[in-house]
């Protein structure tokens, strides 16, 4: 490999937007325990393992939500856990996104309103392209206790890149789709993170999305073994 090839590189160029050291954590049982992740901009990061090795946890912690029980994460060169919860807060609110496993929109409130409280709360506007290109544009009038699982998914994928966030982490957001919508979700995302020269930590139990991220990791033995 030439130097050139080397420097031009996402792994070796570029700020560092994440940075987590030596992290551990346990519930009923020690899920891990001295994990260290470099992520920089405009890099996406995948993690698969078997389901209760830890992976929500880890995007938990990651993500503002749950402090670990040892080890430190640093956002955008700020030492997270050591923030008052008011800066907390504000980087929750506008500089990262969050897809959860489960969704968690508002039942009683059409996708519309999820999407408008989101982007009232981060300063942005509602972004009809972005319902388009996910294909909710014409369910999105709808109680969200009326659309489909894979619907409700779209509108909380739809409801994140409103907000224009610079780090998406990303909790299975493909999980209820069919195969062709996961791509078009995916595609939506990966460009978001080019556009804002962010970076994505993503979660998924499909092997091709995951492949299709810069690096891949396997939560396994307590350990995060890069598989590619
Ligand atoms: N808040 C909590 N309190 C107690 N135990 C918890 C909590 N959150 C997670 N756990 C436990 O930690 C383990 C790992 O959970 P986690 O949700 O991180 O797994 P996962 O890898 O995301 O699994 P899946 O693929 O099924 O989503 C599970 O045994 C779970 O019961
Ligand atoms: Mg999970």
């Amino acid at each position: 490999m030439s130097l050139s090839s080397l420097s031009e590189s996402p792994s070796s160029g570029g700020l560092e937007l994440l940075k987590a050291k030596n992290l551990s954590h346990s519930f009923d049982y020690l899920l891990f325990e001295n994990i260290d992740l470099t992520i920089k901009e405009n890099e996406k990061v995948a993690v698969i393992g078997v389901s209760g090795s830890g992976k929500s946890t880890l995007l938990h912690i990651l993500a503002t939500l749950l402090k670990p029980q040892k080890g430190s994460v640093e956002l955008f060169g700020k030492d997270l856990y050591s923030l008052s919860s008011k800066e907390q807060l504000a980087i929750r609110r506008f500089k990262i996104g969050i897809i959860f496993q489960f969704h968690y929109l508002f039942k009683g409130m059409s996708g519309a309103e999820n999407i408008e409280i989101a982007t009232l709360l981060s300063e942005n506007k509602p972004d009809t392209e972005i319902l388009h290109r996910l294909g909710i544009e014409n369910v999105i009038n709808q109680r969200v206790t009326e659309l489909s699982g894979g619907q409700q998914q779209r509108v909380s994928i739809a409801r994140v890149l409103s907000k224009k966030p610079r780090i998406i982490f990303a909790d299975e957001p493909t999980g209820n789709l069919d195969d062709e919508t996961a791509h078009i979700v995916m595609d939506a995302v990966f460009e978001h993170i080019k556009k804002v020269s962010g970076a994505l930590f993503l979660v998924t139990h499909d092997e091709r999305i995951a492949k299709s991220c810069d690096r891949v990791y396997r939560l396994e033995n307590r350990r995060l073994e890069q598989i590619q």
